[in-house]
């Protein structure tokens, strides 16, 4: 298992590049699945999720080149329904292939997914919209044999706007008869992507970013090649950096973000008193004392607070004069990287969904472990302000999401090195 070294108290300047967007780039590429032609999708991020996904295609019989962060997928040669076991587990995106390959044969066989443990991710929204599709369903021994022969358009309204189940269902939604209505969708910029992808192959999808999606079925023989997509920035990555920089007190600038996606993170890290200037093409963050603790912060779909940015507002907030009271709506059990902070001298309570964060002086390096993506982005956030050495073990839970994120940060002014 491969280790972060980092060694805090280097204040953050300087600019860099924001990745593509993970969250974004997985959808897309599932719709590959549906037509039978080439993709090129430029700006998808080189993180190990990504990489799954990407044999996952393989194995279904896609063609694919990869050259720095371009991706081109010749998915003619297509032929198989079934997604190994061992590759399924190894990522919770991999469901959203069920709705794709339902499109195309009608037929798919899959394990439940994978992913990292932030509490019971069930998978029942994705289920119940696809057998309102006339998909037919048996779940035996932990696999899911799906069969639709004549997938048909559906009116589905969903209990709980989930951002995978959404995209699932708008995929499947492309080669199915007749008209598919989703009602009280994620609204998440990343659905927005999907929707765009989709309908630069030819189908014809609407209205993602409002609360219901329209999509007009259509023939495998209606979609074409897509010449060149590129995906929207990582918000989230962008939202780490900017943390990362404030809780060194520092100035950083921020390349390939869209200011709109930010919004909801940087209205909360402005009432910390963080400065933060946007313009046409990048942002610029300038972080220093005072800053101020937050009274409330709840993570919610977006346009609220996005629980992928909790862990690391945490990281943050542990070294700000006050007490911040953090609510996490959205997952159960997404509060491990706590007890980590809590070696390094954070102050932190936890009741139920809610962490009582009061601000230290300062935070000390220590061994602490990484037990999903976001926490050891936090914990990585936290080291670059503690005082001596940190080892964040667990990298390969953050190199599921993050493009050189050591390579970035140095370029910042941190010391931080990647042991393998
Ligand atoms: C996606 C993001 C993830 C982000 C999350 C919420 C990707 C690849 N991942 O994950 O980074 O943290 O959105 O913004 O885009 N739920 C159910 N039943 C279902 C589906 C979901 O109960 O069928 C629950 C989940 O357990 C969770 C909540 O809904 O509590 C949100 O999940 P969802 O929006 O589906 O997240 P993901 O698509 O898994």
């Amino acid at each position: 298992m491969g280790a972060y070294h980092i060694i805090g108290g280097n204040i953050l300047s300087g600019e860099i590049k924001v990745q593509g967007s993970k969250n974004s780039s997985l959808p897309i590429l599932a719709a590959t699945v549906l037509n039978p032609y080439k993709s090129t999708i430029y700006d998808v991020p080189d993180i190990k999720d990504i990489s799954i996904m990407i044999d996952i295609l393989r194995f279904l019989g896609a063609k694919i080149s990869r050259k720095a962060n371009t991706i081109v997928i010749d998915s003619s040669n297509i032929k198989t329904w079934e997604v190994p076991e061992y590759l399924m587990r190894k990522m919770r995106s991999s469901i959203i292939l069920m709705g794709a390959l339902l499109g195309r044969f009608g037929e798919v066989r899959v394990s439940y997914p994978g992913g990292c443990e932030i509490g019971p991710r069930p998978i029942d929204l994705h289920l119940k919209g696809l057998a309102q599709m006339g998909v037919n369903l048996q779940e035996r021994h932990g696999f899911i044999f799906a069969e639709a022969k004549n997938l048909m358009g559906a009116d589905i309204h969903f209990d709980f706007p989930s951002v995978g189940a959404t995209e699932n269902l708008m995929l499947a939604g492309v080669l199915a008869k007749g008209d598919t209505i989703l009602r009280n969708v994620a609204k998440e910029p990343e659905i927005v992507d999907l929707q765009n992808f989709l309908n630069k192959m030819g189908a014809d999808v609407k209205g993602a970013g409002t609360d219901t999606i329209k999509i007009r079925g259509c023939n495998i023989r209606d979609l074409n090649v897509v010449e060149d997509y590129t995906v929207i920035p990582d918000r989230i990555a962008a939202g780490t950096y900017l943390v990362a920089a404030a809780i060194t007190r520092g100035d950083v600038i921020l390349k390939n973000v869209v200011m709109e996606h930010m919004e909801p993170i940087l209205a909360k890290l402005r009432e910390t008193g963080c400065k933060i200037s946007c313009h046409d093409d990048f942002i610029q963050l300038s972080a220093q004392n005072p800053l101020y603790s937050l009274d409330s912060l709840r993570t919610l779909p977006y346009p609220g607070f996005p629980t992928d940015m909790q862990a690391p507002m945490m990281a943050f907030l542990t070294t700000v004069d006050g007490t911040s009271i953090l609510t996490e709506t959205v997952f159960e059990n997404r509060f491990k990287h706590a007890e980590e902070l809590k070696r390094m001298g954070a102050n932190i309570t936890i009741n139920g969904n809610t962490a009582i964060i009061k601000g230290v002086k300062k935070l000390t390096g220590a061994k602490v472990e990484a037990n999903d993506l976001r926490a050891g982005a936090a914990l990585i956030i936290a080291a670059l302000a503690a005082e001596g050495k940190t080892c964040v073990e667990g990298s390969t839970h953050v190199e599921r999401g993050y493009e050189n994120i050591e390579g970035n940060l140095s370029r910042l002014g941190a010391k931080i090195v990647k042991i393998d």
